[in-house]
């Protein structure tokens, strides 16, 4: 009995104690608490030296939180496609960890030619318990920004060139990221479409430009998405630069929006204290200031939101009222991420990961062409394989630019071919030609010695006498991770294949019994020997599985399913952009910086090529599969609606082929009269639809006003107006399959 007096007692007191602790302990170390009662807790306690403090960063991938109120500094990390190898506190040099060899994801480009949204929350969730597990709370990443040219360097990382693909892409990325308690970064806000001169460069754009075509990803990004970071860009906009732009940043994204979250600078994209102030950045990142460029004492004091800052407060230039607001959002952030409510811990470099990896890269490739049955790959047993070009053994997961891994291994397509078929086939592998042969990009070695000293008639002579008794030739080349390639800071100089290749390729063409084409890169190449070879697949970089998503599809394991995110035109000339005003942009007597000039409006990638009828070697939206697919019955629920109403398009899809396939169904839609110049046809929903041999389904698509609207910029709002409109219902977006026909009254 009396045991059980005392044990009682303790019982009692402890659970008082704990109570009295619970009650004691402030709101903002409460997890439990809500997030917003959290910030203003917080903010209350801190003194006007830790709020400026956690503005800006204190090392290269730091910014400072609160050391006496126990608030965790945030640790920023790239990039888009994998965790980036840790580097030095305060430099570029990488810091020789030995536990950061990550999962490198397919790029995200590769993951947009999926059109599958499914693959897109798979490729956030993953990515973002990558991120977890290395402790990092804002993940910078993933870029969505336009494909206006084929030129520009980081289209490897970007989304492709129509905003509602690029938009809905992107929404469950961004999602699945931040279930781990990671902020997506996303970026580069905005019209930041080229790489020449990016911090030079001043976006010269209308706003019905703006708002119809480089706006909406970040919008959706923002309403759907919730992302709870965006990362400006280093270029200009209307003569601002993006870092501190008022009417992006100010009226637009948090104004226009109501975006809660923390705007953080591109590394060095802060340019102006004033501006960075009062325009809306929250955290300054990378600003090269003097004492920077090399490891330094503290010389983060420099920074425009630093000592700067703590003097024009001090001196009464500025109230608190900016700074309150910057740090309520890195607040948020914080009680979001690193202080959320729920601790977990995320997976690192697990086998989840390497299959997801390779699921995603398979499903974005694109067969763009298949004669004579070259594909799926048909080799009698110890038949032969030839594979030709660099980009068969090159590591492409290394270079780029700041999307730059370091992984534990890489599959080259060499590999994943030797894996797929083992002894029952003699694989071969012959050079092709020279292309980039450096170790090592932002100071990550490849591991890879790819020195040739070989001229390129012999490397020819070599691959061609090779071909003559392969039952099949693979030639994989295309681009890599090099300046001038598809690399961040650089544009390509050209949009045909470098190095030569198309001499290899023509002389495959002369003696292969069946020649296959991958061409490996993050946008547009020219094909002027597309007529000459049997198959033409378009690859990606798709990171560290990316030689066994490719064989997987090149034998049939997997039926691709991917469609171009992106035009491929015949020619660069094709294109909208026709002057150097356009691209990249002008520099005159007296300009101090250089102006690029979007004077072709929304007529980017297809928009431009259906609106002005101008054939293209393969549509926005194309892609084959190894089964066939048909559309009937296309009906819409009714003649016509009202601008309240929405209007259902249906269309059956089967598939009348022997293989289990997906269909990427899309709907375009097409303003028959229009006050105001309108594209012929504009992207406004997709559905993949899976479907087993000879199965067919019923695709549904609800139409709104919105879908039928243009942006009016003198009223600064969307439009629809009444009349007769066209749903175009496609394979592709010249392989219109169906046309409905309604009213909008
Ligand atoms: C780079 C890139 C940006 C990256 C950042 C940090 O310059 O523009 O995408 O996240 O700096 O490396």
């Amino acid at each position: 009995m009396k045991k059980t007096i005392i044990l009682t007692a303790a019982v009692l007191f402890s659970a008082v104690c704990f109570a009295q602790k619970t009650s004691d302990r402030p709101v903002y170390l409460d997890p439990n608490a809500p997030v917003e009662e959290r910030v203003e807790d917080a903010l209350s306690r801190m003194t006007l030296e830790e709020k400026v403090g956690m503005t800006t960063a204190q090392s290269k991938f730091s910014s400072r939180g609160v050391p006496r109120l126990g608030i965790p500094e945030v640790w920023h990390t790239d990039g888009p496609h994998g965790i980036r190898p840790e580097v030095l506190w305060d430099e570029w040099d990488q810091a020789g960890w030995t536990n950061d060899s990550c999962t490198a994801f397919p790029a995200l480009v590769n993951l947009a030619a999926t059109w599958d949204k499914e693959m897109s929350l798979l490729y956030g969730r993953s990515i973002g318990e990558e991120a977890r597990y290395r402790k990092k709370d804002i993940l910078l990443g993933p870029g969505i920004n336009i494909c206006r040219t084929p030129l520009n360097g980081r289209n490897f990382e970007y989304m492709g060139e129509d905003p509602y693909l690029a938009g809905q892409m992107v929404v469950p990325y961004i999602q699945g990221v931040q279930e781990n308690g990671v902020a997506a970064c996303v970026k580069h806000y905005a019209v930041n479409n080229q790489e020449f001169q990016r911090t030079q460069s001043n976006s010269v754009v209308d706003d019905r430009t703006l708002y119809e075509i480089y706006l909406p990803a970040f919008k959706a990004a923002v309403l759907e998405g919730n992302a709870w970071s965006i990362m400006g860009s280093y270029n200009l906009y209307n003569g601002q630069f993006n870092c501190h732009n008022k009417k992006l940043l100010v009226d637009i994204l948090k104004g226009e929006w109501g975006f809660d979250g923390v705007v953080v600078s591109d590394w060095g994209g802060c340019r102006d204290s004033e501006e960075a102030i009062l325009n809306g950045l929250d955290i300054e990142m990378g600003t090269w200031t003097n004492g920077l460029r090399g490891a330094a004492s503290d010389s983060y004091r420099n920074y425009h939101m630093a000592d700067p800052y703590l003097k024009g407060l001090r001196e009464g230039k500025y109230t608190t009222k900016e700074l309150d607001d910057k740090c309520r959002r890195i607040l948020r952030l914080i009680f979001r991420t690193s202080m959320r409510p729920e601790p977990n811990y995320g997976r690192f470099v697990c086998p989840e990961h390497y299959q997801a990896a390779r699921d995603i890269s398979a499903a974005g490739v694109v067969l763009l062409k298949n004669d004579n049955n070259a594909l799926p790959l048909n080799v009698p047993e110890g038949g032969k394989i030839l594979l030709v070009g660099e980009n068969v053994v090159k590591k492409m997961v290394v270079g780029g630019g700041s999307s730059n891994l370091k992984t534990a291994y890489e599959v080259n397509p060499l590999e994943g071919l030797q894996n797929a078929y083992g002894d029952k086939a003699e694989i071969v592998w012959a050079r092709g030609y020279v292309g980039d042969t450096s170790t090592s990009y932002n100071m990550v070695d490849t591991g890879q010695d790819l020195t040739d000293d070989r001229s390129p008639k012999e490397l020819i002579a070599e691959a061609v006498e090779a071909a003559k008794d392969a039952d099949v030739v693979i030639f994989v080349g295309g681009l890599n991770k090099s300046a001038h390639q598809d690399n961040e800071s650089t544009d390509r100089q050209q949009i045909t294949l470098p190095y030569g290749q198309e001499d290899v390729i023509l002389a495959l063409a002369e003696v292969s019994k069946k020649l296959v084409v991958v061409n490996i890169s993050g946008s547009a190449v020219a094909m002027p020997w597309a007529g000459e070879v049997d198959a033409i697949v378009q690859g990606w970089y798709g990171g560290t599985e990316s030689g066994n998503a490719l064989a997987d599809v090149l034998t049939g394991k997997v039926n691709p399913s991917g469609r171009l995110p992106f035009t491929v035109p015949f020619r660069y000339e094709d294109g909208p952009i026709k002057t150097e005003a356009q691209y990249p942009g002008i520099k005159e007597e007296g300009d101090e910086y250089w102006q690029t000039h979007y004077s072709e409006g929304v007529y980017v990638g297809y928009r431009w090529y259906s609106s002005k009828k101008i054939k293209v070697q393969f549509p926005f939206g194309h892609g084959l599969s190894y089964t066939t697919f048909e559309y009937a019955n296309a009906k819409a629920d009714q003649p016509e609606m009202t601008a309240g109403q929405t209007l259902k398009v249906s269309v059956d899809v089967t598939n009348t082929g022997a293989t289990d396939g997906a269909e990427v169904v899309q709907l375009y839609i097409n303003d028959v009269k229009s006050t105001i110049d309108r594209p012929v046809k504009e992207l406004k929903n997709f559905e993949k639809v899976y479907l087993k041999a000879g199965e067919t389904k019923t695709v549904t698509f609800e139409i709104d006003a919105q879908d039928l609207s243009y942006f009016d910029a003198d009223k600064h709002e969307w439009v629809a107006e009444p009349g007769k409109f066209k749903a175009l219902i496609g394979s592709s977006s010249e392989d219109i399959r169906s046309t409905v026909n309604f009213k909008l009254n």
